[in-house]
């Protein structure tokens, strides 16, 4: 008697493709990224803290690098370090940011995120930095990889080893810690009130279960790949930091679903990507809190109506409770209540299961899509 062992299978931990099983390890990558970075005094992240207060304090611009997902979440986090930290903040693209000439001074904060830490066009925008004297912060899912060796501080995600070469659990792990970052810098700028800190910390401790109850969409997502498996063309729209949100739904589809795909941010729909809206169109929309967003909520609800009114099959993805746009919308995908900031680490997760889906239904390699690399090494 032989028994039958499949280590793929072992490591895919009963999963159809490592993809799935790191959608689903979601909730252990937010909740190891924020464990033991968040104390009484609030978020105190011991890698920044040994950067010193001074410097911290100091600091008068913030520019995050990044390629690909990462660079979403870099915009994502961006809005939150802006807010909490009140420092103005930039994403570029790393191949885009030497070459431009950058403005840096020794009070400029450059954050690099990089799921592999070796991505080479980031590497080579690291290095730059360093030689113009710019305090350098590595958010990095890889220990001892290359960028967070060469940088002045590591700040780790703890998502776990990420084999599918689309990425979705170190994503959700890289908005955490920016957050955390935001939120250390902050605390030690002065400009957090610890009302805010505290409200903060909070969303941080139930975000885990909330993270579940979105991975639990995917039977709702699955039945909608299914009749959407002949789409050509596949919209998303996001408001504020729904926006990065729509471009990564979008970047998902075309790299595992090979649809073409495109993101925008809501308010931009009327000077021109409205003109695409035909009849059958989908379109998903993020869409924000009526409690927390009322007025972003609104614009967004028209913005809604008026792809419907021409059209366009809507796909809503809102908090629960919120009957607004069920007169208009074709589909609802319902999330968790969380604050503005939270929302996105819940509505990417429903994207991310919608392009595995028309993959698989399309018969592709979810995990190994053609033409990429999970790291590209060259720059
Ligand atoms: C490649 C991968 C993407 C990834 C990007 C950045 O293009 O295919 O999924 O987002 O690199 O990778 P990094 O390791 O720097 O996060």
């Amino acid at each position: 008697y032989e028994v039958q062992w499949d280590a793929d299978a072992a490591d895919k931990g009963g999963w159809s493709s490592f993809m799935a099983k790191e959608i689903n390890d979601q909730p252990d990558a937010v909740e190891n990224t924020v464990r033991g970075r968040v104390s009484e005094r609030g978020v105190e992240i011991p890698e920044l803290t040994a950067l010193g207060d001074e410097r911290l304090a100091g600091i008068d611009r913030v520019i995050i690098i990044a390629c690909g997902t990462a660079a979403y979440a870099g915009q994502v986090g961006a809005y939150a370090i802006e807010q909490w930290a009140r420092v103005p903040v930039d994403v570029q693209l790393s191949h885009e940011f030497r070459y431009r000439d950058p403005v840096l001074s020794e009070r400029t904060m450059v954050i690099s995120v990089s799921q592999s830490g070796e991505t080479m066009d980031t590497l080579m925008a690291v290095k730059y930095a360093l030689e113009r004297g710019v305090t350098t912060v590595s958010v990095c899912n890889t220990q001892s990889a290359t960028i967070p060796r060469e940088s002045d501080a590591a700040v780790y995600t703890h998502a776990g080893p990420e084999v599918a070469v689309a990425s979705t659990k170190a994503f959700v792990a890289q908005i955490t810690a920016l957050y955390l970052i935001g939120l250390h810098l902050g605390r030690v700028r002065g400009t957090l009130s610890a009302e805010d800190q505290a409200r903060a910390v909070e969303q941080f401790e139930t975000l885990p279960a909330k993270v579940r109850e979105a991975v639990d969409t995917h039977d709702q997502i699955a039945q909608l790949a299914h009749w959407m498996a002949d789409s050509r063309s596949v919209l998303f729209l996001g408001r504020h930091v729904g926006f990065p949100i729509a471009l990564e739904g979008a970047l998902k589809l075309k790299e595992i679903a090979y649809i073409h795909a495109e993101g925008f941010a809501a308010g931009e729909l009327k000077h021109g990507p409205i003109a695409l809206i035909d009849h059958g169109q989908p379109v998903f929309v993020l869409v924000p809190s009526p409690r927390t967003s009322p007025l972003m909520h609104s614009k967004v609800v028209s913005n809604i109506q008026e792809i419907r009114a021409r059209g366009a099959r809507v796909i809503a993805i809102v908090e629960v409770g919120d009957t607004a746009v069920l007169p208009f919308a074709d589909d609802v995908i319902r999330l968790p209540l969380a604050d503005p900031f939270f929302e996105p680490l819940l509505q990417v997760i429903p994207l991310q299961w919608f392009a595995l889906e028309l993959s698989t239904a399309k018969g592709l390699d979810v995990d190994q899509p053609r033409n990429l690399a999970k790291s590209v090494t060259v720059e």
